[in-house]
């Protein structure tokens, strides 16, 4: 049986700020359908911010002491199955009994103890995985650490990683004064680790990790150029032999128009006349006129620059020209929060923002529109655009990463599945709008691409499959 423990810092439904916490609460369990003979357990902090209702269902397993330079700290171990997949929780709550997730001012020292913590429970735990599958700048130093210090030791030296990169924009940048205190780490140490001038632990992980993966293909082949890479193109050309780009998946089940229980109505792709009912409800809801024939345009999005905003600010004047509604739902920059609140406030008829960070209401935006407006800059993956596809909702994309790998327009010969635009602009975005509203005008057509998008395959099967060939040549030391 291959043993395999993935290394995060959230996972759904303990802990989620994003697309990661849904990649890691469901890659998982669909390792395990494709492939039975697989281990899998997955190991992340104990966060203050967890449910009670599901804290209070958590085994505790075990206590030690965890060493990080000159300070010792408690490390608790707690555990829970959840869907057939063994958790593992760090617990101290010095380091993780806050507010939020990340950006406390010793997210270094939070995350060096977490990945510290990792390799020093495997023997209580009694789990030496044959991969070890860390993801994101929060956990490089796991892959740092076995390679650098953990390999020499009997027990852990057969024990192989992988490291995917969920967004390389967030890279854990810190000034060299940390190297010893914080990180436990030597001169030695230095080169690995070393870029710019500054300590860079995704740089360190890309060097130290037998294999390398990203969230799509074409993002793989992106980040080898200094237009996405933030800096790290050099470091990624040198490792490319080792990079691959699988596509995300979406959980099926957790989106399922048919059965979700949040939905103002239930359907499928054989009864999206009921889809009509969540839109007339949402419009009623979000205090929108209940106009049937009205598209409505959704954007679900956290409100930062490199989801394509500017181009929305851009053309959103242009974009109310025509007979559209404007769903806004997310939380980021005050910029785009103040423009979104502002534009509400001046078509009140068409548009509505609402600033939170709301799952129960992004589903029902998700069913209740007609289009979704994703014109990201730089996109890894991306799973709203696959969630409102399941949910009939049609995405409208810029051609980046994880985007232009799952969405195709309409128009390429073999039929698509959405509107694209290749050219960084809003007059690009804003013809792909229009023709957009235009083919929303003929309801026959119009609805056969619903239906069609509703059956597109966006499940973790194909990947699942992908990231299992991986672990096996990598077990059999074929890269
Ligand atoms: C990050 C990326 C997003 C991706 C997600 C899950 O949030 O920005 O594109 O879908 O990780 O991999």
């Amino acid at each position: 049986m291959k043993k395999i423990l993935f290394v995060a810092s959230e996972a759904v439904p303990f802990a989620a700020s994003g697309g990661l916490g849904d990649v890691i609460g469901s890659l998982p369990v669909a390792l395990k359908a494709n492939d039975d003979k697989l281990d899998i357990r997955v190991i992340m902090p104990l966060y203050g911010t967890m449910d009670s209702s599901l804290r209070e269902q958590l085994s505790f397993v075990t206590s030690t002491q965890v060493s990080l330079s000159w300070r010792r700290q408690y490390c608790g171990v707690y555990t829970y199955e959840h869907r057939e997949v063994t958790y593992y929780f760090i617990d101290n709550e010095y380091y993780f009994k806050r507010s939020f997730l990340y950006g406390e001012f010793d997210d270094a020292e939070r995350f060096a103890f977490f990945c510290k913590a990792v390799l020093e429970v495997m023997p209580i735990i009694d789990f030496f995985p044959d991969i070890m599958h860390s993801h994101d700048w929060q956990t490089a130093l796991s892959v740092i650490y076995l390679q650098r210090k953990y390999r020499q030791k009997k027990r852990w030296a057969d024990i192989k990683s992988v490291f995917t990169i969920h967004n390389i924009q967030y890279q854990g940048i810190y000034g060299f004064e940390l190297l010893g205190d914080i990180f436990d780490l030597g001169a030695n140490d230095e080169i690995t680790l070393e870029y710019n001038g500054c300590i860079n632990l995704l740089k360190g992980a890309v060097v130290c990790a037998d294999l390398l993966t990203t969230v799509s293909p074409t993002y793989a082949k992106e980040i080898l150029s200094p237009k996405f890479s933030h800096g790290l193109h050099f470091v990624l050309e040198q490792n490319k032999g080792k990079l691959f780009g699988i596509l995300n998946g979406i959980d099926k089940e957790h989106y399922n128009p048919s059965r979700d229980k949040e939905l103002f109505a239930n359907y499928s792709f054989r009864s999206i006349d009921k889809k009509e009912v969540g839109k007339a409800e949402l419009q009623k809801l979000l205090e929108l006129p209940q106009s049937e024939r009205t598209p409505v345009l959704a954007i679900i999005s956290r409100l930062v620059e490199h989801k394509g905003l500017d181009l929305v600010t851009l053309a959103a004047e242009d974009i109310l020209k025509e007979d559209v509604q404007i769903v806004i739902l997310g939380k980021g920059d005050y910029y785009f929060e103040s423009f979104f609140s502002g534009l509400a406030e001046r078509y009140p008829e068409k548009v509505k923002t609402i600033l939170e960070f709301n799952t129960v209401l992004a589903k029902r935006i998700y069913a209740g529109a007609d289009m979704l407006l994703m014109p990201s800059k730089s996109e890894p993956c991306g799973l709203a655009q696959m969630i409102a596809s399941r949910y009939g909702t049609v995405p409208i994309i810029h051609e980046t990463g994880g985007l232009y790998d799952s969405i195709k327009d309409i128009d390429t010969e073999s039929g698509g599945n959405g509107f694209t635009f290749s050219i960084y602009s809003a007059w690009d975005l804003l013809c792909s709008v229009k023709r957009a509203v235009s083919l929303y005008k003929d309801t026959v057509v119009w609805n056969e691409l619903v239906k069609k998008i509703m059956l597109h395959d966006f499940s973790w099967k194909k990947s699942a499959c992908e990231y299992t060939a991986l672990y096996n040549k990598l077990k059999e030391d074929k890269f």
